[in-house]
């Protein structure tokens, strides 16, 4: 079944592609140009001079946790301190949930997602800390998002000893969550894990097969970006407070620097240096970071705008970083670019141009979603 696509007013591919009009062909692109020279397809639909983008590629979620931590953020907005403790109770939570429990919570969080533009999302464990919860975690991420990470370096669990979960988590743990995982990240931050200990595991990743990924640099200026650049991690998420040197190296890396700015405000942290990134040449991507502790929002419109609004991100910038930059952190040219053979995963704004995300701040703009050729909104 072939859909041709009509009236597109703004057409954003990220690519040399252009136009208004595309055939969705399956589940991929097909073709992208003027309507006046598109080939015959089987259905068309006109979108009456809206805007056209690829779907959002979340690039950054935590999204297999149970429980809730309403409280917790209520005490933030009070003035208390954002820590990586309060994982601890999100990792309680998880281990009591049910399978069918936490698979209907990355369902929903997934479908939430997909209702706002949101095409491809990858996901993490790192709330369940133990083998067989680990496991499961990863396991039950696997039915629902597209892209599987294995965070059991995400906090050293109340009461054990770091060097020895540091053991467990390269070990026995590595072994039994590879087998389902495309990536291993850790949360190289004070009171989470340090220079060595993340080395380690993302050493002991590596030499599984895994691509790398890092948290770095969400609390204050720490190794995080450097170990990311050092050990060339596809990503380095928060990248809140970043020093000229680690600017620099990202610049002068393949490492994408992965902003989080619904997490930052969430938190009450500063925003991100965006604007310094992409003067320096690093490369940007924007995610949500959904998780119940520290961003709990699946919306990556509010990202989009606030990098634009706060972060002085052209719009752009911010509307390519949420898109081919999301794809790029996770080593992807299938998704987040509209081209001939590219995945058939668009997003049509009830609005001329993506201009509007950041101009109707908080004005829900999505029209219609398609998701691998289907049309699921
Ligand atoms: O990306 N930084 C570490 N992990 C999550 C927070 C998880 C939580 O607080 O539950 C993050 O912000």
């Amino acid at each position: 079944m072939s859909v041709l696509i009509t009236g597109i007013g703004e057409l954003t591919t990220n690519t040399e592609f252009g136009g208004d009009a595309l055939i969705i062909d399956g589940t991929e692109i097909a073709w992208v140009g003027q309507a006046a020279s598109a080939p015959a397809a089987d259905e068309r639909v006109d979108v009456e001079g809206r805007a056209v983008l690829p779907g959002w590629v979340d690039s950054h979620t935590h999204l297999v946790f149970a429980g809730d931590r309403t409280a917790e953020f209520g005490a933030r907005m009070a003035g208390k301190p954002y820590t990586a403790g309060g994982i601890a109770v999100t990792v309680n939570a998880t281990r009591q949930a049910a399978d069918a429990e936490l698979s209907e919570v990355v369902r929903k969080h997934v479908a939430e997602a997909l209702r706002q533009g949101t095409t491809f999302v990858e996901t993490k464990t790192g709330y369940g800390l133990n083998v067989p919860d680990e496991v499961r975690s990863a396991r039950i991420a696997a039915e629902h998002a597209d892209e599987i990470t294995f965070l059991g370096a995400h906090l050293v669990p109340p009461g054990e000893d770091a060097d020895t979960y540091v053991d467990l988590v390269r070990g026995e743990m590595l072994d039994a969550v590879a087998p389902l995982v495309r990536w291993a990240d850790v949360f190289c931050e004070k009171g989470a894990f340090d220079y060595d200990q993340s080395k380690a595991v993302l050493v002991a990743a590596r030499e599984k097969g895994l691509g790398l990924r890092v948290h770095g640099n969400q609390l204050g200026e720490g190794p995080g970006v450097r170990l990311a650049v050092e050990l060339g991690a596809a990503s380095v998420d928060h990248c809140t407070y970043l020093s000229q040197h680690d600017i620099d190296a990202l610049a002068s890396s393949d490492t994408v620097a992965t902003l989080l700015p619904a997490c930052d405000l969430s938190t009450r942290q500063s925003l991100p240096p965006a604007r310094a990134l992409l003067d320096a040449g690093a490369t940007v991507a924007l995610a949500s970071n959904c998780n119940p502790g520290s961003s709990y929002t699946s919306s990556m419109a509010f990202c989009v705008t606030t990098a634009v609004l706060q972060m002085r991100m052209t719009v752009e910038e911010a509307v390519w970083s949420a898109t081919a930059g999301g794809a790029q952190a996770l080593r992807r040219d299938d998704v987040g670019v509209i081209r001939p053979g590219a995945c058939a995963d668009l997003h049509v704004l009830d609005a001329p141009s993506v201009t509007h995300l950041a101009y109707r701040p908080g004005v829900p703009l999505t029209r219609a979603v398609w998701r691998r050729g289907e049309r699921v909104v």
